[in-house]
């Protein structure tokens, strides 16, 4: 137990919440709500207001009870967090970080080390670790393997379809009944949630320590899997890329720059074989170790759709833009792309 209610009870403002990247569903607030705000009568400094927009649902990705205490102010009783935490944002309609959710959509704003430090449960070691990542990175095998090393938080739409789970492929078809995806809802749900249910990956030598009938992970799965494969990815909104450049550099995205031998078909991810994973060294990116505290020890080839909505790059984040994603490739591939060439791949990136 993490104790999040009691810290977010006695410090945690709003003000404070939106500074970690937590965000605030618009939609939800009442009129009473939104017009205190507006006119400073509801003040984003106060914890008391963080549990009135928890009471309503308005914390994107959490969850809590809130009651009265005898003097008429509210208390925190319980909470959880929801995947939402991560894979949801809002766009700001209402002001920065308040506004219509967006679900899918990665929150690279929220700095789940952050938030985890803050819990009194943990020792000033681990504290310390979760503190050192930065914002839109998160370590989902850090509480198994005690290893550091954070990675992205992914996009969670445009999932339909694709035979691997994970930068790591880690989810295939065969592995569970309900596809590629409700594995790794399983491997969050119990192993870092802490649902009530049932994990197991031989791959990984990991095995929860399940009581016989005790499951309230494995009815949810088939739900959940169905929601997020009815996310599709984002289109760019209009006059973001050049269509001229774009259509050369669709040319080019199978022609000299060769990416379409790996990110192919509609997902732009690799179909051969019903999945095809990759070594450790076909990965670009900076950090070449996170693939081996994988089950599959190999890299599934990230799908593109939606790919203008994410940045930064690769697992790590060590391409700030899509313009380094093809210098990126550009060099250490030796493709001899000109610059005026990788602008146009760029440009074709952008329109995915
Ligand atoms: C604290 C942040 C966080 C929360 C909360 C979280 N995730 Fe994730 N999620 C991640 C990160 C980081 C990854 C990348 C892991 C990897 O690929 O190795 C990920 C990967 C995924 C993927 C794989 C996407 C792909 O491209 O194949 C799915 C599916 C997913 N999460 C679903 C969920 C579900 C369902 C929940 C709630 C039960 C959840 N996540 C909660 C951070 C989070
Ligand atoms: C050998 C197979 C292979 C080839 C060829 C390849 N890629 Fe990739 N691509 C991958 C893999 C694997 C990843 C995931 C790497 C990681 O995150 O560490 C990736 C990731 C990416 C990403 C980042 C996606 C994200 O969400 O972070 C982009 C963009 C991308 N590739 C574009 C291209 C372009 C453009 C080309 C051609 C110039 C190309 N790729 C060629 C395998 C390949």
């Amino acid at each position: 137990m993490l104790h999040m209610n009691e810290v977010i009870e006695a410090a945690v403002s709003p003000t404070v919440a939106l500074s970690v990247g937590l965000k605030v569903d618009a939609t939800v607030l009442t009129d009473a709500v939104v017009a205190g705000i507006q006119d400073g009568s509801i003040s984003l400094d106060d914890p008391q207001t963080t549990l009135a927009l928890i009471s309503l649902n308005a914390v994107v990705g959490v969850q809590g009870e809130v009651s009265n205490n005898a003097d008429g102010t509210l208390k925190l009783d319980r909470m959880g967090i929801t995947c939402a935490l991560c894979h949801s944002t809002v766009d700001d309609s209402f002001t920065d970080g308040i506004g219509n959710r967006l679900d899918g959509w990665p929150n690279r704003d929220l700095i789940p080390g952050a938030i985890i430090a803050l819990s009194p449960a943990l020792t000033a070691e681990q504290k310390a670790i979760y503190n050192s990542w930065p914002a839109g990175k998160y370590d989902p095998r850090f509480d198994h393997d005690g290893l550091n090393n954070p990675v992205v938080i992914p996009a969670a739409y445009g999932l339909y379809g694709l035979p691997n789970s994970t930068f790591t492929g880690d989810g295939d078809v065969e592995h569970e009944p309900a596809g590629p995806v409700a594995y790794w809802n399983r491997f969050v749900a119990v192993n870092e949630m802490h649902g009530h249910g049932f994990f197991e990956d031989t791959r990984l030598n990991m095995l929860n320590d399940y009581r016989e009938g005790d499951d309230l992970v494995t009815d949810n799965l088939p739900a959940l899997q169905a929601y997020q494969y009815s996310i599709s990815a984002p289109t760019p909104p209009a006059n973001t890329f050049n269509a001229d450049q774009a259509a050369r550099g669709k040319e080019l995205f199978s022609g000299k720059g060769q990416c379409v031998t790996c990110h192919s078909g509609p997902l732009f991810t690799d179909v051969i074989d019903g999945g095809k994973l990759h070594p450790q060294s076909a990965s670009v990116a900076v950090d070449k170790d996170y693939v081996n505290r994988s089950a599959t020890k190999q890299w599934r080839v990230t799908p593109l759709k939606g790919i203008w909505q994410h940045p930064p790059y690769f697992h790590d984040g060590s391409a700030e833009t899509l313009t380094d994603v093809v210098a990126r490739y550009n060099q250490v591939g030796k493709l001899g792309l000109s610059t005026a060439e990788q602008g146009d791949l760029t440009e074709y990136l952008k329109s995915l």
